[in-house]
């Protein structure tokens, strides 16, 4: 089986194609990805050189480009990850996310489709990955997101993923695609980009510079390991059915407040400092603009379904995260200097 993932040099694309390379060495897997600020060929250093795996640098948003890919490589499914995936870049600049999340989702969806339905679409899977955010936003209290919860985007980021969905759902219904989908929550672990709020925290933590807390730091999200979030979509790949969605979650929830004031203590136990030093540190800042203010899903379909659960604690997956980034302290640095960039130049150019 040839499989095309998409965003693989991000971080949750890493671990998945990671997984997959290593897990399933009769698979060829293409990791396709335009490598965007976003994309680090560095993440994935230790399997770029297994014969089952390639990488390919190129634009979802290019039809052509993806047009000539699935002609030439004719692979059998897709998963596909490839986003913008931060909401306050979202805010600044909406129209990149509607390039890459709605029209790229589009160019994949054709050029499968075209691809496929000359061969009835026997064993293709287009697996679309995608998040909780496109349900809204819920009060405190007991509500959850299941996979019936009406979508209710509130950002540019869930409103273009939220479309993307539809589009992958609509190429289903109306050519037969065959497709399988899910909504994750929080994301933590090695590899993330430190714009997002607990690698940024941890890198600020160690670095003694302020930790920005939106608003009063009131709200909620719920925070699974990445490396679980890789082996649900192993699951829903393998086993989940066709057409069928899928929520994934850590059942997991924290007040960002209270989620910042733990990785404070976690960082100064494992760096040797006084209880309550990096707290000092924790400034609030201004509220993102339109702030969703709890996330909270339900996966007892997936749990139920597919036997998938979470492998670790948060404590346990918190703490490795952590041990990580004390461990890549260079990973970082390239990443915040901007050097990790010149990795796919150094590697790839001849
Ligand atoms: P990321 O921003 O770390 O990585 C995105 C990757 O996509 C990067 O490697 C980037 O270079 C690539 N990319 C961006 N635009 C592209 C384009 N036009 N063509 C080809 N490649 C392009 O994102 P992530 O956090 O790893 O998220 C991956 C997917 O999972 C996204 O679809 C996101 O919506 C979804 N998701 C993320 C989370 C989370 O907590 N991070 C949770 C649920 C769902
Ligand atoms: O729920 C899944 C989503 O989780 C994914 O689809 C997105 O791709 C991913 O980025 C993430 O979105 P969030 O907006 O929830 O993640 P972020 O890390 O940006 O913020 C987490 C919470 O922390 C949120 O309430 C905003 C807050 N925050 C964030 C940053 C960057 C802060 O208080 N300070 C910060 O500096």
């Amino acid at each position: 089986m040839k499989i095309i993932i998409t965003g693989g040099a991000g971080f949750i694309g890493s671990h998945v194609v990671r997984l997959f390379v290593t897990k399933y060495p009769e698979y060829q897997i293409i990791n396709l990805d335009a490598l965007t600020y976003a994309g680090n060929l560095e993440n994935l250093r230790d399997i770029e050189n297994a014969p089952n795996y390639r990488f390919v640098k190129g634009d979802i948003a290019d039809q052509q480009f993806v047009d000539e890919l699935f002609a030439r490589e004719e692979p059998d499914a897709v998963i596909h990850l490839a986003a913008e995936s931060h909401v306050d870049r979202s805010i600044t600049d909406p129209l990149a996310f509607v390039k890459t999340n709605v029209l790229g989702t589009v160019h994949l969806l054709n050029a499968a489709k075209n691809l496929w339905k000359p061969l009835g679409f026997e064993g293709k899977t287009f697996y679309h990955v995608s998040t909780d955010e496109v349900y809204g936003s819920l009060e405190m209290g007991p509500d959850m997101f299941t996979e019936e919860t009406a979508y209710d985007p509130r950002s540019p980021y869930s409103a273009s993923k939220a479309s993307s969905d539809h589009f992958v759902r609509a190429w289903y219904h109306t050519y037969g695609l065959p497709i399988k989908l899910s909504n994750c929550s929080n994301n933590y672990g090695p590899n993330h980009f430190p714009e997002k709020l607990i690698p940024l925290a941890i890198h600020r933590i160690r670095t003694r510079q302020p930790v920005p807390v939106y608003g009063k730091g009131e709200n909620v999200r719920d925070w699974l390991f990445v490396k679980d979030h890789a082996t649900a979509i192993d699951a829903v790949f393998h086993k989940g059915k066709v057409g069928d969605t899928y929520n994934i979650g850590g059942v997991n929830e924290w007040q960002n407040l209270a989620l910042i004031h733990l990785l404070c203590d976690v960082v100064d136990e494992k760096t040797g400092q006084m209880p309550g030093t990096s707290r000092q540190l924790i400034t609030f800042v201004k509220d993102r603009a339109g702030h969703d203010l709890r996330y909270a899903i339900d996966s007892s379909k997936i749990m139920n379904e597919l036997g998938w659960k979470p492998s670790v604690t948060f404590e346990q997956g918190l703490a490795q995260t952590v041990d990580w980034y004390l461990a890549n302290a260079e990973w970082l640095e390239r990443v915040t200097t901007g050097a990790y960039q010149d990795y796919y130049l150094q590697q790839y150019s001849n």
